[in-house]
């Protein structure tokens, strides 16, 4: 048998800031990397359009050999992931998997807050799948999720427009809406793989108390847990640490804006679907 790479999806760059953990902590494994920036954003789209651009690049991930494919993207995992889960993969292929980043999030996010109550900034997309309110539901029923849609976010990042004053405007304008729905809470979920990026901006505007949840971690480690306990996909994977990084745009762009997100210089190449 061939050994197999690890795919890792997201709608653009986004899924960037979730593969630099991965890697830091799983470093002996190859991973691909695809990016959909030719359709991003996927926050605002439908459900079904959502489905069938992140089915088309699973498919993508599963014809360069990846058994496993991690959805690093919380649109994408919020409105596909379960559909291609039931759906498609008896199809594609039974031994291959899909995950997603809501599930790990959600099984960890209750161990963040004191008072019980956790706000969630997401895309559109994200928030009203109400994915979030239905998975923290199994681990954590105590908890109180407040949500809050921050659809202007991506663009502002994916057009290197997050360090500006009108970057500023709107983020103090979500982060305020989303604490006026209860002073209480006090851990803020970055549901957005785009997100990390202006975290510091994030924080400015929240209370001295709230603690920012980021997700890269969370996923790293939850992806680390299910590797141990699953013997037959581990024992399948290739670790030779090399990445390769693949955009359905163009590459030049895409290498010159990721390093936002991934903190050093990649070199992407171009596919088409
Ligand atoms: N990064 C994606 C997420 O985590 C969303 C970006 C988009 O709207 O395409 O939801």
């Amino acid at each position: 048998m061939k050994l197999s790479p690890i795919g890792i999806f997201d709608s653009g760059y986004g899924g960037l800031t979730i593969l630099k953990e991965i890697k830091k902590l799983l470093p002996q494994y190859d991973f691909i990397y695809l990016g959909d920036n030719a359709r991003t954003p996927y926050g605002t789209r439908s459900f079904e359009t959502v489905y069938h651009y992140t089915k088309e690049c699973v498919q993508w991930l599963f014809e360069q050999n990846c058994n496993l494919v991690i959805l690093a993207c919380n649109t994408a995992s919020a409105k596909a992931l379960r559909s291609i889960q039931r759906n498609d993969l008896k199809n594609l292929g039974e031994e291959k998997k899909v995950l997603g980043v809501i599930r790990p999030t959600a099984e960890t996010i209750g161990n963040f807050s004191q008072s019980k109550h956790i706000g969630i900034l997401a895309t559109n997309g994200t928030v009203q799948s109400q994915s979030y309110l239905l998975e923290v539901e199994k681990f954590f029923p105590e908890i109180q999720i407040f949500q809050q849609a921050c659809p202007l976010w991506v663009p502002l990042i994916e057009n290197d427009e997050f360090e500006s004053a009108g970057a500023d405007f709107f983020i103090k304008k979500y982060v305020e809406e989303l604490m006026a729905q209860s002073p209480k809470i006090d851990a803020v979920l970055l549901a957005c793989t785009h997100y990390p990026l202006i975290l510091k901006k994030i924080q400015q505007h929240l209370p001295k108390n709230v603690q920012i949840i980021s997700q890269g971690e969370i996923v790293a480690h939850s992806l680390r847990d299910y590797l141990n306990r699953h013997d037959e996909i581990e024992s399948s994977l290739s670790k030779n640490g090399e990445i390769q990084f693949y955009t359905t745009d163009e590459a030049a762009d895409f290498d010159k804006h990721s390093v936002n997100f991934y903190g050093e210089q990649i070199h992407s190449t171009q596919i088409a679907l």
